[in-house]
């Protein structure tokens, strides 16, 4: 059906090449290219071993246009999958526009010197997009990603009209390092020190950072769990999408470990990310800080437990209120035993490529840039299902977030 390049050769990129692999009908030929060949070989022979399939593999630095085009021009994919870094958005979506190839991320484009996030700068492409008859998903993970289908999903099947959105990103597993981050360090440090925003009667409300958390527990016996509010990109676009909204947040659990490493290293200044002077030359603390932190692609085999990620959408049906509760469970080893990386890995891979399938498929393609909830999700919703991510639903919601 078609062809696809898969840029970014870390912990989502090992789960989006396995996967790709393993839908052949769809994914015809893969290429993974990446800043380090050596991480492309490694992951390309673990596929092969796996699923039986060759996928080639090249060098490329995804913040260069020029490259890119080459590289692009060599290859012909039909999809572009971007697992780098947000860093390398707006570079790759140029390329494709130059080229007259489709593009899907995971994350969405913050500018190196600010760790600020907002859709803007992307959504800013549609027409240039539209007019060249090119599609771009933008935030096809899990969340962003599936939490956006998922509230599509519940304002389409399961209220008459939805008002509140609270989005639960819950991992209850553990790597058994003293401080690792599940994906790439510097961008998880960057989203959780960044200031809180959330949507309430229509603007943005800002707090500090990580200032307020309740307790949530988790379905199937996964445990209860403290939750911090912070802001994540999907509030974004979902309180745009869905207008009657009038109240939308987004809660993340973290250890008290993760909590305290993470207070001394800002309280030493190591999370700064403006460039200070160091022995002749200029560092970029959290840069420096990530380049001795572990891997997230190095986390698969001792992360133990589950991921438990899901949406509390509320509003009303047949005028009464009413709150429903979708959400999935991941297993850290299932996921790793299949393709060798961890449950944060499998659950942002697994949907970045089930919308490039989706797109190659024409079931989702629309010349433009968009976001997963301005499509129908039934048909991702189906796919989570049969690829390894199956939901469930709580109708009523039997959870809810507890104030401590
Ligand atoms: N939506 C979601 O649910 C969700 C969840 C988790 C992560 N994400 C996103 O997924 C992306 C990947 O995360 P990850 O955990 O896989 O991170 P990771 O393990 O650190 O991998 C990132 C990869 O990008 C490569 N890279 C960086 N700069 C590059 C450049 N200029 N050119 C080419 N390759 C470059 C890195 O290469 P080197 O190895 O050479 O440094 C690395 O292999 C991030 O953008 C993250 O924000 C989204």
């Amino acid at each position: 059906m078609g062809n696809c390049l898969i840029i970014g050769a870390g912990g989502v990129g090992r789960v989006v090449a396995h996967k790709c692999a393993q839908i052949p009908e769809v994914f015809e030929n893969v290429t993974l290219a990446g800043r380090t060949v050596s991480k492309c070989e490694a992951i390309a022979a673990d596929v092969k071993r796996r699923t039986g399939r060759t996928i080639a593999t090249e060098h490329v630095d995804a913040g260069d246009t020029a490259q890119l085009v080459k590289l692009m021009k060599r290859r012909r994919p039909d999809i572009v999958i971007h697992v780098a870094l947000p860093y390398q958005d707006l570079s790759i979506m140029e390329a494709c526009l130059q080229t007259g190839v489709h593009y899907l991320d995971t994350a969405n484009y913050e500018p190196p010197d600010t760790a600020h996030f907002e859709y803007s700068w992307q959504w800013a492409y549609h027409d240039r997009f539209r007019q060249a008859g090119l599609m771009a998903l933008l935030g096809s993970g899990f969340d962003p990603g599936v939490t956006n289908v998922f509230t599509a999903w519940v304002a389409k099947h399961a209220l008459d009209e939805v008002r509140t959105l609270d989005i639960v990103d819950v991992n209850a597993g553990d790597h058994g390092k003293p401080f690792a981050t599940n994906f790439n360090p510097e961008i998880n440090i960057r989203e959780v020190t960044a200031p809180c925003r959330h949507y309430e009667n229509g603007i943005f409300h800002r707090t500090p950072p990580l200032s307020r958390h309740s307790r949530f527990t988790c379905p199937e016996g996964v445990g209860t769990f403290p939750v911090y509010r912070m802001y994540h990109e999907e509030l974004e676009s979902l309180v745009r999408n869905f207008p009657t909204l009038e109240r939308a947040q987004f809660w993340m659990s973290f250890s008290d470990n993760y909590l305290k490493h993470l207070e001394v290293l800002q309280n030493v200044g190591m999370t700064r990310i403006d460039p200070i002077p160091f022995q002749g030359t200029e560092v970029v603390p959290l840069q420096f800080l990530k380049a001795v932190l572990p891997e997230p692609a190095g986390l698969g085999p001792d992360t133990r437990g589950k991921t438990c990620i899901g949406t509390i959408v509320g509003g009303t049906r047949d005028g009464e209120d009413r709150s429903v509760y979708v959400y999935n469970l991941c297993d850290h080893q299932d996921a790793y035993l299949e393709v060798g990386s961890q449950a944060v890995s499998y659950t942002t891979g697994v949907p970045a490529t089930l919308g490039a399938k989706l797109m190659l498929e024409g079931t989702w393609m629309s010349p433009g840039v968009w976001n997963l909830e301005q499509f129908d999700p039934y048909p991702f919703m189906a796919d989570l299902n049969h690829y390894g991510l199956p939901w469930n639903v709580q109708d009523p919601a039997e959870v809810s977030l507890e104030d401590e």
